[in-house]
């Protein structure tokens, strides 16, 4: 019997091909990031975040976004999206065919500065264009604010600064904002009350969360953000993922662990588990390590398919 505090359905925003292999110090070739995020559309995967135009400098391991998104085999019925920082970054998304572009703010001066190169203010200013331009060329903008739960330079974020950004964001035009535990040092009671916050602020049906694992405490956070109402959950294969200016984080919480969650739960989502696990396979083999995803490593081990599938 679903629990009726939860949500019916959740969608998922697969986040590993960008915030996974971002964050990867060797390198990966585009056709296996290509085939990664084909095996995630064909899992049944609807909303793929498939690379990043930002500096290469910045980030080397996204300077092949434009070739990632000519490789993919686009299936009707998927999202595929991107990270822009600037409208430099914006006109490559757009000439690479993204289907929706994110910006990408932080709750944080220190991690602004080292993220971005910028403070927040200057950053929400850069983004005003960024999202006009963006809407003229037909693509919705979805938002993130880093450091929710706590911040690698700074320490504690206070919850107003997070609920601050968070509807600054939607007041440039993003349809959604995604919180992020950047470094996943935040716990549940901690994590709902800035949901709290934002939801006050923005509305709860305009909040997505983003939950690194760094502390184990990811799982936990997404279980008391269903129970605060939110229904977009960001994750990542394999567990796979980190922010190259967040030193010491770990990936995101599996995509393959909240599919299993979900299943329990009773909430929808549209993921087939056994297809999803295979494609943690494959890019855990292509990494050469073991997958991060509890989930896949039991049902893997255990020879057997796993107890609930939607
Ligand atoms: P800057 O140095 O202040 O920018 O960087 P700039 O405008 O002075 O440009 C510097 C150079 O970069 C120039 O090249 C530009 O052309 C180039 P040069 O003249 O030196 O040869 N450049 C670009 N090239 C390609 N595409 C672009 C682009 N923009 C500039 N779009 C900037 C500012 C924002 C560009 C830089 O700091 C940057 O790219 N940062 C991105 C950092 C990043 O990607 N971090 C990881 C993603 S965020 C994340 O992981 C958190 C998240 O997952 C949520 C969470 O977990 O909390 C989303
Ligand atoms: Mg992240």
């Amino acid at each position: 019997m679903p629990d009726p505090h939860l949500p019916e359905r959740v969608r998922i925003v697969e986040v590993g091909p960008r915030d996974g292999l971002q964050n990867e110090k060797q390198p990966i070739d585009t056709a296996t990031k290509v085939e990664l995020i084909d095996r995630l559309a064909a899992a049944g995967v609807a909303y793929i975040e498939a690379g990043s135009f930002v500096s290469p400098k910045a980030v080397p391991q996204m300077a092949g976004s434009d070739e990632v998104f000519a490789g993919i085999d686009r299936q009707e019925g998927v999202t595929y999206a991107a990270l822009t920082p600037n409208l430099k970054g914006l006109e490559r998304a757009v000439a690479a065919g993204a289907d929706e572009v994110a910006i990408f703010a932080s709750a944080s001066e220190g991690f602004s500065q080292a993220n971005i190169n910028c403070s927040i203010a200057e950053s929400l200013e850069r983004f005003g264009p960024v999202v006009q331009a963006a809407v003229e060329a037909g693509l919705r903008v979805r938002g993130y604010v880093s450091c929710i739960a706590g911040c690698p330079y700074e320490g504690e974020v206070p919850v107003s600064s997070v609920a601050r950004v968070t509807a600054d964001l939607v007041g440039l035009g993003c349809y959604e904002v995604s919180l992020g535990d950047t470094i996943g040092v935040g716990t549940p009671g901690q994590v709902r009350r800035v949901i709290a916050a934002c939801a006050d602020a923005v509305g709860v049906d305009r909040l997505a969360v983003h939950l690194h694992d760094t502390y184990g405490q990811a799982l936990a956070n997404l279980y008391g953000a269903l129970q605060e109402g939110v229904a977009v959950v960001d994750s990542s294969v394999a567990g796979l993922g980190g922010c190259p200016y967040a030193p010491g984080a770990s990936g995101n919480v599996a995509t393959e662990d909240v599919v299993y969650l979900l299943n329990g739960l009773g909430v929808g989502h549209g993921v087939d588990l056994s297809r999803l696990i295979e494609a943690g396979r494959f890019i855990s083999d292509r990494l050469g390590r073991d997958t991060g995803s509890k989930a896949a490593r039991a049902a893997m081990s255990a020879c057997r398919p796993p107890r609930h599938n939607s």
